[in-house]
């Protein structure tokens, strides 16, 4: 596969199967994403559709609640729900409570005032390079182009699955180095990345703590090396996991509408985002949960 998310192919628009679980009108996309219809997030949960929203998305990894009008309460109620939030630590960047961030590039005397402005973004995972990545990322679509913008979301229990024997072998055990530049490599991977850019080794192959499922926990944008390996070695294993894990078959492909609140589970898939028109504007209020260490 490429670097450039650019040269990723399009995975064509699948109008998806419909289906009902547990009072939900569901929309199930392949190989992850699932649409649910009919939950309007201004109002609290019960605790059985709560519970039926998480066990919709433990399994589909992606979920989106179509058509919603949230205020940041609203998004911040059914996030806590989820988990405890993390706090956002880039001050400047922090929106009505310090859970939320906006990644927009909305200008404010001639200079991006929020997260991420601009262009494509390499698949990744969010804070992975912390002890205890996120599990959840909440995003919620206020303001989006005409087109472009898309987010790719790889399904990194399928890539799992679908490695030979040999190299779940290889990578039994092994951790990875995965490191974040927030100057030098926001959305590209960074040559050089600062010596003080946060950085954690994390198990490759990690167990979802709640499905039991292994998935490759490693992303082009943030995983430098293999502990212990020779250089060349790491390398070479990396960028064949890399593009193994970036198959368009293990990726959906999410056409945001106005009103998508969608929220991914960090633990088991990777996403990357399509470049976008820098004169229209794109706005997401952005919240994310607070995960387990990775074993
Ligand atoms: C993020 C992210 C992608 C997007 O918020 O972590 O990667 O489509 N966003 O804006
Ligand atoms: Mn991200």
């Amino acid at each position: 596969m490429s670097m450039q998310v650019a040269d990723f192919p399009a995975i064509p628009a699948d109008p998806g199967r419909a289906e009902t679980y547990r009072g939900l009108e569901l929309i199930r996309h392949d190989p992850c994403g699932v649409e649910i219809l009919n939950v309007d997030l201004t109002e609290p949960l019960s605790d059985d559709r709560f519970d039926a929203v998480m066990e919709v998305w433990h399994q589909g990894r992606v979920i989106v609640f179509r058509d919603q009008k949230l205020e940041p309460d609203d998004q911040l109620r059914f996030g806590r729900r989820v988990g405890e939030l993390s706090v956002i630590h880039t001050e400047k960047f922090a929106g009505e409570d310090p859970a939320i961030m906006y990644i927009s590039n909305v200008k404010e005397d001639g200079e991006f005032v929020h997260a991420l402005p601009v262009g494509e973004m390499m698949f990744h995972i969010d804070q992975c390079y912390k002890p205890t990545p996120a599990k959840a990322t909440i995003l919620y679509a206020m303001e989006i182009p005409a087109e472009g913008g898309n987010t790719l979301f790889a399904d990194a229990i399928a890539a799992y699955d679908a490695l030979d024997e040999d190299t779940k072998a290889r990578i039994e055990g092994l951790k990875a180095l995965n490191v974040y530049d927030y100057d030098a490599g926001a959305t590209h991977t960074a040559d050089q990345v600062s010596d003080d850019a946060p950085r954690y080794a994390h198990p490759i192959a990690r167990t979802h703590p709640v499905t039991g499922q292994k998935a490759l926990f490693i992303n082009r944008l943030m995983t430098r090396e293999i502990v212990g390996l020779p250089a060349d070695e790491s390398r070479a294993l990396l960028e064949k996991l890399f593009d193994h894990q970036e198959n368009p078959a293990f990726v959906y492909e999410h056409r945001w509408r106005l009103g998508d609140l969608l929220m991914w589970d960090n633990r088991c898939t990777l996403h990357a985002r399509r470049d976008f028109n820098p004169e229209e504007t794109r706005i997401m209020r952005r919240l994310t949960v607070l995960g387990e260490a990775p074993e």
